[in-house]
């Protein structure tokens, strides 16, 4: 069965248990600075996890196109992607564990074909957060499984959360014996050994996590994600992802192309060459940072592979041709924007290869010189990175060619200082900016820390800044909640940021390593762009929040504080424009 049959036959299935079918969000989320891409299906649907009504109902259904790199040094082995595509049903408050669990097991059996006896799956096995999830382990009992296949174990495995903080909760996995002789007698579905490949994933999420530990979400919900490269080619009795319609094309190719044969390479090429085109064709480009940096990573390591085994770098056009072919049928998207996708990918590849041959003829030079060392000297590996744009991890592969590791430690530390001194530079640039800021602009600089505090309190912690805006006449605060607030929540905002200016609370600045700032409780946002060290805003005992300033040295003079309008400003995110009022 193609890829795109299992695909189709998912969303019908679903359809026909009444789940509306909706649309794959782009790669690249929308207003959500917190992740790079879509890593999984529910992500464009959290502010519905977390209690919003969805237009589209409470049974949804779609494929999500999802990047998560985490595994790159993983892929060229039987399973990991960079790109991939995730199936997913949800239940938004509506069905729970039973209905979900009879609806894939019959969707594996009787849609997909899977004899019963090929299937072993996991429940969660309970600790002090949550109770053992036995009400999963009846429902799989109930539809067919038998008890030997149903393995219990615990938060690391059977417990779904995207990253730290978020709805959450046990899951239940579904695991495809390829049928291949187990590693040992202690071969189980949460082994590697490669004979069990996780195939679907039910998360019971009925649990928020913030910093404080675990709470009640106002549902429960069902969360599910099947990886549909994996389902194809264990489907079509395949060995890899590579193996199938979607990449078989372009394998071949590499293979007619290349002249020394690497199979991990080619992989490797197969995957990336993918997921640059398909993040290309969402708006990325390759940049130094974030998700551009992830792209220009991608690329870039293509390439090397490109030359590892020889295959002529002006063929790229040609296999990003033959990658749309092979994939338009899936994402007609790509088809439109074929010339954007190759010229990126070509102009990135002329930018390299200037990078590329400098710097291996530098890190030649530099391997002579340690000539019966084993490790890379950070030094030297920054050098790398910082003159000749090579990103550490091609030089740890040039390395490890060379029978070398690189001192990873080393770099880290380098890098960091290189960051703080950058982080200094911008702190000069910003001290410039400083002429411009009048006392109006400084003002609204500090009613926005009293505006995101209060709605915190008001509200509730899942409150998060997502935007920011000053300008002389007004602020703007764009922030994650899931629904409109009511006239009520406006007013009672209004008062708690009235009652802090009114009390003229004093504005105090420190500065402290970004683990102290973490845990003293500083609200912000969390990123270590800045380096290690960050200043902390205090006002009085309302408002800690990280932030570079400047604010008023006490609130007394800013004015009366108005919002003058709350609006949605995209999914799961609302918008406040207020003002403050000198009387
Ligand atoms: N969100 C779950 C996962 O990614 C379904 O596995």
């Amino acid at each position: 069965m193609k890829a795109i049959e299992i695909r189709n036959k998912f969303l019908d299935f679903f359809k026909n248990h009444n789940h509306s079918v909706i649309p794959s969000a782009p790669l690249i989320p929308e207003n959500d600075p917190s992740v790079l891409f879509n890593t999984a299906g529910m992500q464009p649907l959290v502010p519905y996890l977390l209690g919003e009504t969805h237009p589209a109902g409470t049974r949804l259904c779609d494929y999500q196109k999802c990047v998560r790199t985490v595994d790159i040094d993983e892929v060229g082995d039987n399973r990991h992607l960079t790109y991939f595509e995730m199936l997913g049903n949800w239940s938004l408050g509506d069905y729970f564990k039973d209905e979900a669990i009879a609806m894939s097991y019959e969707f594996l059996t009787k849609e997909l074909g899977i004899p019963a006896e090929k299937l072993s799956v996991t429940c969660f096995a309970g600790d002090e957060d949550c109770p053992r999830d036995t009400v999963s382990a009846e429902a799989w009992k109930k539809v067919g499984i038998s008890e030997e296949r149903i393995y219990f174990y615990g938060k690391s495995d059977n417990w779904w959360i995207a990253g730290e903080e978020g709805p959450c909760g046990p899951d239940s996995e579904m695991f495809y014996d390829t049928g291949k002789p187990a590693c040992g007698p202690d071969c189980q579905p949460s082994c590697d050994c490669g004979k069990y490949v996780e195939i679907w994933n039910n998360v019971f999420m009925e649990y928020f996590k913030d910093k404080n530990g675990y709470t009640k979400l106002k549902n429960k919900n069902v969360d599910t994600g099947l990886g549909l490269e994996r389902m194809a080619f264990l489907l079509q009795g395949k060995e890899t992802p590579f193996d199938t319609e979607l990449f078989k094309a372009v394998m071949d190719k590499l293979e007619e192309l290349q002249k020394v044969d690497n199979i991990r390479s080619r992989r490797v090429i197969a995957d990336h060459l993918r997921s640059s085109i398909m993040i290309i064709c969402d708006g990325g480009r390759p940049s130094n940072v974030d998700r551009g940096y992830i792209l220009r990573r991608l690329i870039r390591r293509m390439i090397r592979h490109m030359n590892n085994i020889q295959i002529d770098l002006n063929q790229l056009a040609n296999l990003v041709d033959i990658n749309i072919e092979a994939l338009k049928d899936m994402y007609p998207d790509l088809v439109k924007n074929k010339n954007v996708i190759k010229d990126v990918i070509v102009a990135e590849k002329d930018k390299f290869v200037k990078t590329l041959n400098h710097g291996e003829k530098e890190f030649k030079k530099q391997i002579k010189k340690l000539e019966g060392t084993k490790v890379v000297p950070g030094n030297v590996v920054f050098r790398l990175y910082d003159t000749y744009g090579f990103p550490p991890e091609v030089t740890e592969e040039l390395a490890q060619e060379n029978g070398m590791e690189i001192d990873m430690e080393e770099f880290n530390k380098l890098f960091k200082q290189h960051q703080e001194k950058s982080r200094q530079g911008s702190a000069q640039k910003f001290k410039g900016g400083l002429a411009e800021q009048t006392e109006t602009t400084i003002a609204y600089h500090t009613a926005t820390h009293l505006l995101h505090e209060a709605l915190r309190e008001i509200l509730g912690e899942h409150v998060k800044q997502s935007g920011s805006n000053i300008t002389e006449e007004r602020l703007r605060f764009d922030f994650s909640h899931p629904q409109k607030m009511t006239k009520e929540e406006i007013k009672q905002v209004e008062d708690l940021v009235n009652e802090q200016i009114q009390k003229d609370l004093k504005v105090t600045c420190e500065e402290m390593s970004y683990e102290d700032a973490k845990n003293s409780g500083a609200i912000g946002l969390f990123t270590d762009k800045y380096g290690d060290r960050v200043k902390v805003y205090t006002i009085g005992d309302f408002s800690k929040e990280i932030c570079g300033g400047p604010h008023v040295t006490h609130t007394g003079n800013m004015g009366r504080f108005k919002i003058k309008k709350e609006e949605s400003s995209s999914s799961g995110i609302r918008r406040i424009k207020a003002v403050l009022i000198k009387e």
